[in-house]
């Protein structure tokens, strides 16, 4: 008797104990195995008579259901509390890369061409694209500008090895060479002969040998350009001067016009828009000074006829002006070389969320 109920609390208490399934299995071997203690009582069963067989037989037997009942307890409570453990050092933290921190930037000439983009976009201007390195004829002869004119040495531009069939190659200067390739375009000419009108813009690398605060051998240019039988020099003055209001976001902002000289353009105009330099701080809008922005003008009729079109019937304007300057004025960013310099401090100062878009 009392062995069986020292085998009982010693079994239940090993089992009550066990801190792993190891730990179980040891218990319940200890009990119920081969050798175990539960095991031994019912090999001593054989040498008694049958009454006392028969008495002592049900009470092991049922130590032994109960012992098994508490293991398949333990058993659950351990694998629950294994499974709960493996899960907490198993948690994958799928927040991680919605982190703010983690986000890069726009750089600030992406998200300029954006805006620029979406403001004419309004005004029906689609986006247009031509090669970084350029033939001398759409860079300089089809623009009105012949090998011998002196406009040529106006850009420092950095020659490249003639093409094998002798074609004299740049890096284009600026981004007027797709006015040229645009017009010559024969869907573009078949779309202006139904009665259409071309509306572009495009922005682009340009390259010039210059460098200093405010120019690199590397910038980036936007250009414009419509040509239809009507549009006059009004067009141009309204369009940019609604341009550069919403771009600038100053409603009341004042334009000059100022007569000037460019080879594909006649007449010509140079833009300015209206500044103030109050304590060395540049505010833009209606103030004692101006700043030079853009050129502009309506295409000269040899342009025009270079690309293949008749100056007689299609008449129209164009403007360029440098994206990088504007993203300086626009957002207060004094030295132009910063702006390809990579250096991810500055990114993160002068850096657009991509959230931020061009949200007109
Ligand atoms: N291509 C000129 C430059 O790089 C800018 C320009 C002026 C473009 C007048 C034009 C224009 O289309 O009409 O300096």
């Amino acid at each position: 008797m009392d062995d069986l109920s020292t085998i009982r609390s010693e079994a239940l208490d090993a089992v009550g104990k066990a801190a792993d399934l190891a730990a179980l299995d040891a218990a319940r071997v200890a009990a119920l195995g081969k050798k175990g203690t539960v095991t031994g009582l019912m090999k001593t069963l054989g040498g008694m008579a049958p009454e006392q067989r028969k008495e002592f037989g049900a009470r092991v037997n049922q130590l032994k259901g109960e012992i098994e009942t508490e293991i398949e307890a333990r058993k659950s409570l351990l694998g629950n509390a294994a499974l709960s453990a493996r899960l907490a050092a198993e948690k994958i933290d799928i927040s991680l890369p919605a982190r703010p921190e983690t986000q890069g930037t726009l750089h600030p000439i992406g998200q300029v061409m954006d805006e620029v983009a979406a403001i004419f976009g309004e005004m029906g201007f689609t986006w247009a694209e031509g090669p970084d390195i350029e033939d001398d004829w759409h860079n300089f002869s089809a623009l009105n500008i012949p090998p011998d004119h002196p406009a040529r040495q106006m850009q420092d531009t950095f020659y490249l090895p003639s093409r094998a069939d002798g074609t004299p190659m740049v890096l284009r200067t600026h981004t007027s060479p797709v006015q040229a390739r645009t017009m010559l375009n024969k869907d573009v000419q078949k779309m202006l002969a139904d009665g259409g009108a071309l509306r572009i813009i495009v922005p682009g690398r340009t390259f010039r040998i210059d460098n200093d605060a405010t120019h690199t051998p590397m910038f980036h240019q936007v250009e414009g350009l419509v040509i239809d039988r009507t549009t006059h020099m009004g067009h141009l003055k309204g369009c940019l001067v609604d341009f550069c209001r919403a771009f600038f976001e100053v409603d009341d902002l004042p334009l000059r016009f100022r007569p000037s000289y460019f080879p594909f353009t006649e007449p010509s105009a140079e833009v300015d828009i209206g500044c103030s330099w109050k304590g060395g701080e540049l505010k833009i809008g209606a103030g004692e000074s101006w700043l030079e922005i853009l050129g502009s003008g309506m295409v000269h009729p040899n342009v025009i006829a270079n690309c293949g079109l008749d100056p007689a019937v299609y008449q129209g304007f164009a403007f360029g002006m440098g994206i990088d300057r504007i993203a300086m004025l626009k957002y207060g960013i004094p030295d132009l070389r910063s702006f390809f310099e990579s250096d991810l401090r500055w990114l993160r100062h002068y850096g657009f969320s991509a959230l931020e878009g061009a949200a007109r």
